[in-house]
């Protein structure tokens, strides 16, 4: 099967997490890696894995837009946010997403981890004092330190295992004419 894993990622996190999920995939398929601020591809693949970096609380915009035309596909969706990974926010971020594409086609699975900000954006907030979201204080600064190494190797070999098996289903599924029904 040809999987084609098409992401967007502004400050190299989600791009570093779609790379291991292409690496994680087996001999069996053939995958491409493409990444929208090159261009829109075209969609040839069987399946199709779309990662994107959490902006307002989902997909930014150019995936947004690249995800409407996405039609008749196995689709798998991945992100990386700033905010804890486990949080309601979180499921929000990767929900909107596959709201986006679950109804002209199969969702085979999703993941969402932590990305970390970059530097520059932690400089702006800094820049914007103590008060409001975006700015600094106390818990912010330790957050973002602790989370500064995000997406670790762990977490990207546990999105890439996420995938390799859901494609390996979905395969042993067609090669047996069996359905896969969305799992959203
Ligand atoms: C303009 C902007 C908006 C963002 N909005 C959110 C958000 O709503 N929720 C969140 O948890 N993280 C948010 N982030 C953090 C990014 O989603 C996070 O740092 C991500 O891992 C960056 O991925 P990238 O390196 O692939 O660009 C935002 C970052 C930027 C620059």
């Amino acid at each position: 099967m040809k999987v084609q894993i098409i992401y967007s990622s502004l400050s190299g996190k989600t791009k570093r997490l779609a790379e291991a999920i292409a690496v994680g995939i087996t001999e069996a398929d053939t995958w491409t890696l493409h990444n929208l601020k090159d261009g829109e591809p075209e969609l040839d693949g069987d399946i199709i894995l779309l990662g994107y970096w959490v902006d307002k609380g989902g997909p930014e915009k150019k995936m947004q837009e690249f995800m409407k035309k996405v039609s008749g596909k196995a689709v798998g969706i991945f992100c990386t946010l700033g905010f804890y990974a486990d949080s309601t926010h979180a499921n929000q971020s990767v929900n909107a997403g596959i709201d986006i594409v679950k109804k002209n086609n199969t969702i085979i699975g999703s993941y969402v981890c932590n990305g970390a900000l970059s530097e520059q954006i932690i400089k702006m907030f800094r820049k914007n004092g103590t008060q409001g979201t975006h700015s600094t204080s106390p818990e912010n600064e330790i957050r973002w330190s602790i989370m500064a190494s995000h997406p670790t190797k762990a977490e990207c070999e546990l999105g890439a295992e996420r995938f390799r098996e859901r494609i390996e289903i979905y395969r042993r599924f067609q090669e047996k004419g069996l359905p896969f029904k969305s799992i959203s």
